[in-house]
């Protein structure tokens, strides 16, 4: 059987290494080489350092960056000079018109003749998915801001050290950071929900959560009017009717342990009582590392090469 030949830059990282455990399952694809600038082998796989791994390239149909903001860009553009297409899981492109925003279940159509697709963030994954159907349904009222908390385990900081992030500092503790909308993800979430919706104010304020990986995110949704638990419930099953990596849960409220290890987004839905203006809470969960980041990549990869979308995933 014909193997699709990728290659996996930063697979070292937190990231890379979720990625690499995906592809050993997965029937199609071959990892001919790996990028790290600590280690030489992963997982069974040769691991060159980036300058070495950035000549051979275009041996691969397909490259998979997980490198570093900045670091990423161009690895990637150097390797479409050489003839590979490019999945990149940082930051650098999801909001350039080189790349298509690879939020799958959103931009399917436009996913396999890309040849660049920017993965999405974490947080924008667990926010959009959330957001966007109430959003192309026009029931937002988009003279209030809508409202996201957002709370990450620390796997979504990365593997390199930082003193911040050691267990001494973070178990037992819960805290919020980037106050004030000063998270980068912050653009992504509005550049990406403006086709749907136009100008909408966010608030967003992420926390770190002592586990390894998960994200919860809750949104506070200002509405045009009253929408009650079932029938917002309806239009989340509506509007992912067949997918795979999307469960609504009705009647109930999705946490980390439903998520973990899976690719997989789970919704749930609240009417806020004891308000004056109609709103809306919707919670949302995905795997940080999975449906966040490795998960979805290889849904747009799997739609990039010709496979089923599913294939080597599971949830
Ligand atoms: N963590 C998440 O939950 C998450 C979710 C979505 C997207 N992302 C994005 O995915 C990417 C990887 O995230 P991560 O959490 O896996 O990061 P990470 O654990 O810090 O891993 C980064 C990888 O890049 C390599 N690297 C670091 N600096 C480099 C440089 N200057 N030149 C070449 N290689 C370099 C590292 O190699 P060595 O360690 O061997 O030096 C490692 O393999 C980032 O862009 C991140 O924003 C992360």
């Amino acid at each position: 059987m014909h193997k699709n030949s990728v290659a996996v830059l930063g697979a070292s990282g937190y990231v890379g290494r979720e990625l690499l455990e995906i592809l050993a399952r997965h029937p199609n694809v071959t990892i001919e080489f790996t990028s790290s600038q600590s280690e030489r082998e992963i997982n069974g796989h040769r691991a060159l350092p980036l300058e070495e791994a950035q000549k051979h390239l275009g041996d691969v149909e397909l490259v998979l960056s997980c490198l570093p903001h900045g670091v990423s860009r161009p690895a990637v553009e150097e390797a479409r000079r050489a003839g590979a297409r490019a999945v990149d899981l940082s930051a650098d492109l999801r909001l350039s018109p080189a790349a298509v925003y690879g939020l799958t279940e959103v931009f399917r159509p436009r996913v396999p003749e890309a040849a660049i697709v920017a993965n999405p963030g974490c947080y924008p994954t667990a926010a959009l998915l959330a957001l966007l159907p109430f959003a192309k349904a026009g029931l937002l009222d988009t003279s209030r801001p809508v409202v996201i908390d957002a709370a990450s385990g620390v796997s979504g900081a990365g593997r390199s050290p930082k003193r911040e992030l050691l267990f001494a500092e973070v178990a037992e503790d819960f805290r919020a950071y980037s106050v004030g909308n000063e998270h980068r993800h912050l653009p992504e979430i509005t550049e990406h929900l403006k086709p749907f919706a136009g100008e909408v104010d966010l608030v967003f304020t992420p926390h770190l959560l002592p586990v390894k990986r998960g994200i919860l995110a809750t949104l506070h949704l200002p509405l045009k009017q009253v929408l009650d638990r079932s029938a917002a419930e309806e239009l989340l099953l509506e509007t992912y009717r067949g997918e795979p990596f999307i469960r609504v849960v009705r009647n109930g409220i999705p946490s980390l342990k439903d998520v973990v290890y899976r690719n997989l987004a789970a919704l749930g839905v609240a009417p806020v009582k004891h308000v004056a203006r109609p709103m809306l809470t919707v919670i949302s969960a995905i795997d940080n590392l999975v449906k966040g980041a490795a998960g979805q990549a290889v849904q747009n990869m799997n739609l990039m090469l010709g496979l089923e979308e599913t294939e080597g995933l599971r949830c």
